[in-house]
């Protein structure tokens, strides 16, 4: 009697693991959100609630927008974005707290100290993730630190503070809310070394010193004349898996604009494309986050960027789903996240 109990014992909680696993391996599709056609377009808003499971900020918790003047902050955008993620039960992503781009004249043109600017950093880090404290699931805490030889890029924050404002960001924003996921977002990482490399060793620095830190973004910035190779892109984020790390897929898009052939051939090439990076999300269980870098063509940063227009996203400006959209949801299929 006594055996067949804890055999059965023994299957549930077999069967419980199994479930778990299978629940912890489901991917989110999720696209980045802008406070403007959100207000304003109710489509832009139905499409966002009714295709995906988690968004992130596109530009309103950038610092140039957060705290544009110094010691004045402004989460009006940011506020709206997260109240709406709340009403429909979506997870929220925040992004950046620490960047080398969109920073306010004070800041970028101000000679501070390195004191100063330890204050500064601290100070918004704290004040940011503090407020949406339980509200916002993870952060790309520190963007784009990394040059491509691998080696950290020159910007403010390496000049003023030093190597070591990664692992104080990333600390500081943990002690502002520990159950936050914190991220460095990269793009380029899917072409492999010297970047991968570079990136790779000093997050394994990090995690050595119990740095916390939870995630790599893989931005997935792509288009259809430069294809990252899927293999090279399947180890490299192995690697980082390797590394106990989420490898989560933040900013993608498959620009068309220099695309070969005519336009149906290029929407089919970027269908392709999107088809074969949601695959690899899919194989890797360290992969729970697919997300596009914007939610409908019409609404794209790219044209604006590149001065030519361009379609690079999975919903078209009349909102209607392209063939990517399809692509991935079929490359998603079995581990795709329904809902909240
Ligand atoms: O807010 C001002 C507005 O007041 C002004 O009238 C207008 C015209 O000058 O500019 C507006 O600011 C623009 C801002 O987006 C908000 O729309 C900036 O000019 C523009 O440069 C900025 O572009 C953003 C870009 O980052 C800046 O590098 C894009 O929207 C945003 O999608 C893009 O996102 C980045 C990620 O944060 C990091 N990964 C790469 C990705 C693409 O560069």
């Amino acid at each position: 009697m006594l055996v067949g109990g804890l055999l059965i014992f023994g299957l549930i909680g077999a069967a419980g693991v199994a479930l778990q696993q299978a629940v912890r391996r489901t991917v989110r599709l999720g696209a980045a959100v802008s406070a403007g056609p959100l207000r304003d377009d109710p489509a832009y808003a139905a499409t966002l609630r009714n295709n995906f499971s988690s968004i992130t900020t596109e530009n309103e918790l950038k610092f140039e927008i957060v705290q544009p003047e110094r010691g004045v902050f402004s989460f009006a955008a940011a506020d709206a974005i997260v109240a709406f993620a709340e009403q429909h039960e979506l997870e929220v992503r925040g992004h950046t707290l620490v960047w080398h781009n969109q920073l306010p004249d004070w800041l970028r043109d101000g000679q501070f100290s390195r004191d100063d600017l330890l204050r500064i950093l601290r100070e918004h880090i704290t004040t940011v993730v503090g407020r949406y404290q339980g509200r916002i699931a993870a952060w790309d805490v520190v963007n784009e630190a990394f040059a491509s030889d691998g080696t950290l890029r020159d910007n403010l924050w390496l000049r003023g503070i030093g190597p070591e404002y990664i692992r104080l960001a990333l600390r500081w924003a943990h002690e502002a809310d520990p159950e936050a996921r914190l991220y460095l977002n990269e793009f380029g990482l899917e072409f492999g070394d010297p970047k991968a490399r570079g990136v790779e060793r000093a997050v394994s620095e990090l995690l050595r010193d119990e740095v916390p830190l939870h995630g790599i973004g893989f931005q997935m910035h792509l288009a259809l004349d430069n294809p990252p190779d899927p293999v090279l892109a399947a180890q490299v984020m192995q690697r980082f898996a390797d590394l106990g790390l989420r490898t989560d897929i933040t900013e993608m898009e498959v620009a068309i604009q220099n695309g070969a052939g005519s336009e149906a051939e290029r929407i089919a090439a970027q269908a392709a494309l999107f088809g074969v990076i949601a695959r690899i999300c899919a194989e890797q269980p360290a992969c729970q986050l697919f997300s596009v870098w914007g939610v409908a063509d019409h609404y794209s940063w790219l044209p604006a960027h590149t001065g030519r227009p361009d379609a690079p996203l999975l919903f078209d400006e009349r909102y209607r789903p392209k063939p990517a959209h399809a692509a991935v949801l079929r490359a998603l299929e079995g581990r795709l996240a329904r809902g909240p």
